[in-house]
């Protein structure tokens, strides 16, 4: 089933609680959350009394995406201000295994990010651990990014490989998804849809998010009647 995880990077944090909730009416269903440390990214963006105050505006589960050199210390903090599923880059983790466990470990539920460049092939020894496999559509650090096209052959592999390891973790994919973009990927076959510019830039999050989510089920719907023509 797809979902649409609108991110706030790209809403108005002067009134983060009014455009999370319209975000939510439109029918996303988890809050994707980027962390930034100036560092793993070149840009800064929020922490832990943003989460508090986030968890108190709404039910939902909150994404947190870890762009920072050194995710294992914030894991108990984050998990304490209310996070529920955390992704950490393969790229920042010289211990991923290790990484993944300590955020099972807190209550959340593991996943891993890998950067465009990033072979996908790099995730298998851990594929059985993680929640959710996140693809990085744009080098990341800012919102409002384009799409990058190979990414959706990451999302392919990924779901092949699912297949054949006989896994069940999501697929993810963060980046550039927005109205001209969101098909392929669902079509590609990710199913946790991120989206911050398409969401909320124009101060129209609910329309966005509807239009958005009407666009992914289409797709999702297409690709389940190609595989009935096909058995
Ligand atoms: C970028 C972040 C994204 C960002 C996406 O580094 O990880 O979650 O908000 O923004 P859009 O959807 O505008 O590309
Ligand atoms: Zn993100």
């Amino acid at each position: 089933m797809v979902e649409l995880l609108p991110s706030i990077l790209s809403a108005d944090f002067a009134r983060l609680g009014e455009d999370v909730q319209a975000a939510e009416r439109g029918g996303g269903t988890v809050i994707h959350v980027d962390v930034m440390d100036g560092h793993f990214v070149p840009n800064l963006s929020l922490g832990i009394p943003v989460v508090k105050s986030l968890r108190k505006v709404t039910h939902l589960p909150l994404d947190c995406h870890m762009m920072v050199t050194n995710p294992d210390e914030f894991v108990p903090a984050f998990a304490e201000a209310g996070i529920n599923w955390m992704s950490v880059h393969y790229e920042a983790c010289p211990h991923l295994h290790r990484s993944l466990q300590l955020i099972e470990q807190h209550g959340m539920k593991p996943g891993v990010v890998i950067n465009p460049a990033t072979p996908v092939e790099l995730l298998i020894p851990i594929l059985g651990m993680v929640h959710h496999v996140l693809v990085m559509s744009v080098n990341p650090g800012f919102g409002g990014q384009n799409f990058i096209p190979y990414s959706l052959n990451k999302i392919r592999q990924l779901k092949e490989l699912r297949q054949e390891l006989g896994l069940s973790y999501r697929i993810e994919v963060d980046g550039g998804v927005a109205h001209d973009t969101i098909a392929m990927v669902v079509e590609a076959g990710a199913e946790l849809l991120v989206a911050g510019s398409a969401v909320f830039n124009g101060g129209r999050a609910e329309q966005n998010a509807r239009e958005l989510l009407e666009m992914a089920k289409q797709a999702e719907e297409r690709v389940r009647n190609e595989v009935r023509l096909q058995v």
